[in-house]
């Protein structure tokens, strides 16, 4: 499980404690705040939250700390179902979605929550994605063709083929896993990480690209795919069920073949 590591050269503080009034069912909330231009320290700031009237999820619990507490709270949200990936944070030490994490499923006491590890930090629970959006361009993640496409339809694909994508597909690119990956710690200015490579197999196996060769290619380099040492904490932590370990060691296996040929 991933833990959370401070930015270099700071200490967490403890911050502000916002008890619940006349709260019927109490629980509490320990949340990482940092901004960018008060020049302090990061704390953790402790909310009082009550359950009673606040909905199951620990994104309900964060908007209500927002709406009712402490506005100045941070964080990214959008569909609150799992879709857009943009709630990833660290929860009781691991990565996940806020949106589709049962606080009942936070077992006891303070539930710990904390920013994705070992990103830069924009402010409180907002991660800086910059790099990592970066290197999902560097993919070039869209159908890549050098046939004309057929006149009259789509660019079709057998139901055998379009199999080839379950497990791909469904990635919503929040982070979790590259974020949880201690390969992707310490080499992330070259290493692609987790989902960067699972989303690279997604391509590669698309029977309707015509670019497979060009793109691993581009992948056979001992930073951007051989710093995978199968520890698998991204195939633990996906919100989603996905594994990139398996998509990554599938690109090494093609890679493989290929020299093989
Ligand atoms: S593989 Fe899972 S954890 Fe990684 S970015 Fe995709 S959905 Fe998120
Ligand atoms: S299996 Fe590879 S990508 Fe996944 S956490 Fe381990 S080193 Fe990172
Ligand atoms: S708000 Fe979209 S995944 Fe959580």
């Amino acid at each position: 499980m991933a833990e959370f590591t401070l930015p270099k050269n700071s200490k967490i503080q403890t911050g502000k404690h916002f008890p619940a009034k006349d709260a019927k069912k109490s629980r509490t909330f320990k949340v990482y705040r940092w901004t960018p231009d008060d020049g302090q320290n990061p704390r953790t700031d402790t909310y009082e939250v009550d359950l009673a009237a606040c909905g199951p999820m620990v994104l309900d619990a964060l908007l209500k700390i927002k709406n009712e507490i402490d506005p100045t709270l941070s964080l990214r949200r959008s569909c609150r179902e799992g879709i857009c990936g943009s709630c990833a944070m660290n929860i009781d030490g691991t990565n996940t979605l806020a949106c589709t994490k049962a606080i009942s499923d936070c077992g006891g006491g303070t539930v710990n929550i904390y920013p994705l590890p070992h990103m830069p930090v924009v402010k409180d629970l907002v991660p800086d994605l910059t790099h990592f959006y970066a290197q999902f361009a560097s993919i070039k993640p869209w159908l890549r063709t050098q046939s004309p496409a057929p006149a009259d339809k789509e660019r079709l694909q057998s139901p055998e083929d379009r199999k080839k994508l379950d497990g791909l597909y469904e990635c919503i690119l929040c982070a979790c896993c590259s974020t949880s990956c201690p390969s992707y710690w310490w080499n992330g200015d070259r290493y692609l990480g987790p989902a960067i490579l699972l989303q690279a197999y997604r391509w590669i196996v698309d029977s309707r690209d015509e670019d497979t060769g060009a793109r691993l290619d581009d992948l056979e380099d001992p930073f951007k795919l051989y710093r995978c040492h199968t520890i698998m904490n991204c195939a633990r932590t996906c919100p989603k069920g996905l594994n990139p370990a398996k998509a990554i060691a599938e690109i090494k296996k093609l890679i493989v073949q290929r020299r093989s040929a």
